[in-house]
C-alpha cells in the first residue's frame, strides 16, 4: 500500500486519530504532557518497557516514549495477542482501570492492556509491544507512515 500523510495539527492534545495504512489502522495520539510523564511512572508494570524486542518498532521510537516526537505517538492499533482492536482508555486514573492507570489501551477480546507508548503490561495474553509502523516528518507537522 501507498503511505499515507497525517497533518497532527488537527489532532487536539489527547486525541487519537486512525488512519488506514495497509489495510490496518495506525492510530496517531497526540499525547498531553501529563500523559507523557506518565510513561515513566509504570515501567516496573511492564513486560518490555525499554522496547528490546526489536521488531516491534524501527530504531527511532526504541525509546520511552517509542516515537520521533514526544509528543506524537503512531502505533498500529492491532492487539499483538491474536489481532483484536484495543479500546482507547486515555482516562488517568480511569475508575475501571485502577487508581494507578497512567492511560492507554484496554483490548476487550483478552484484556490485555497496554499504555499510552504502546506498551503490553506484565502477565497479559499479548506478549509484546504494539508495533510501530516505519514513518518518518515531511514538515514540523506533517508525517508520512510507510
Ligand atoms: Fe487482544 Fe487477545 S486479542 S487480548
Amino acid at each position: 500500500g501507498a503511505p499515507v500523510e497525517v497533518a497532527l495539527g488537527e489532532i487536539e492534545p489527547g486525541q487519537r486519530i486512525s488512519v488506514e495504512w495497509r489495510g490496518q489502522p495506525v492510530w496517531v495520539v497526540r499525547r498531553t504532557d501529563e500523559m507523557i510523564e506518565g510513561l515513566s511512572r509504570i515501567t516496573d508494570r511492564l513486560r518490555d518497557p525499554n522496547s528490546e524486542v526489536e521488531e516491534q518498532q524501527p530504531p527511532y521510537a526504541q525509546n520511552e516514549h517509542r516515537s520521533i516526537d514526544p509528543e506524537f505517538l503512531v502505533v498500529i492499533g492491532i492487539c499483538t495477542h491474536l489481532g483484536c482492536s484495543p479500546t482507547y482508555r486515555p482516562e488517568i486514573g480511569d475508575p475501571e482501570m485502577g487508581a494507578a492507570w497512567q492511560g492507554g489501551w484496554l483490548c476487550g477480546c483478552h484484556g490485555s492492556r497496554f499504555d499510552m507508548a504502546g506498551r503490553v503490561y506484565s502477565n497479559m495474553p499479548a506478549a509484546t509491544n504494539l508495533v510501530i509502523p516505519p514513518y518518518k516528518y515531511l514538515t514540523d507537522d506533517v508525517i508520512l507512515v510507510g
